[in-house]
């Protein structure tokens, strides 16, 4: 199965922990993989349902589309730099802490 075809089969399953796997890896796409990786990297900070250092993580991908998404996982100062609007809004909503991963 080609990448595109198991990314948007995950996507609907949910797209944060697909989009992790693939910010990560693109051939080791899968959920569990994703979910892995938000448990080792994120949870400090991050919750589904509630809100920790960062916030509440349930329905991003609602709030903003999959490409914004990789770029805000990958470097999100990059994106708060660039001047990227959504991006410095959100930084600034959280008292410009850094989000690291
Ligand atoms: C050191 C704490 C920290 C870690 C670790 C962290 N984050 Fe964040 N995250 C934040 C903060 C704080 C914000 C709010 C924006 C800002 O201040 O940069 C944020 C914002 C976000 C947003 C935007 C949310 C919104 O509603 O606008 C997403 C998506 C996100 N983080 C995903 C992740 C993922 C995925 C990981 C793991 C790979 C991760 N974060 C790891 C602190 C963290």
């Amino acid at each position: 199965m080609n990448n595109q075809i198991v990314t948007m089969r995950f996507l609907r399953i949910t797209t944060l922990f697909a989009l992790l796997a693939l910010s990560a890896s693109a051939t080791f796409a899968d959920v569990a993989e994703g979910e892995k990786l938000f448990n080792a990297n994120c949870t400090s900070c991050h919750a589904l349902n509630e809100k920790v250092v960062g916030p509440a993580l349930k329905g991003v991908n609602e709030k903003y589309d999959e490409a914004w998404l990789l770029k805000w996982i990958k470097n999100s100062q990059a994106l708060v730099k660039s001047g990227d609007a959504k991006a410095v809004k959100v930084y600034n909503e959280y008292n410009q802490s850094v989000m690291t991963s």
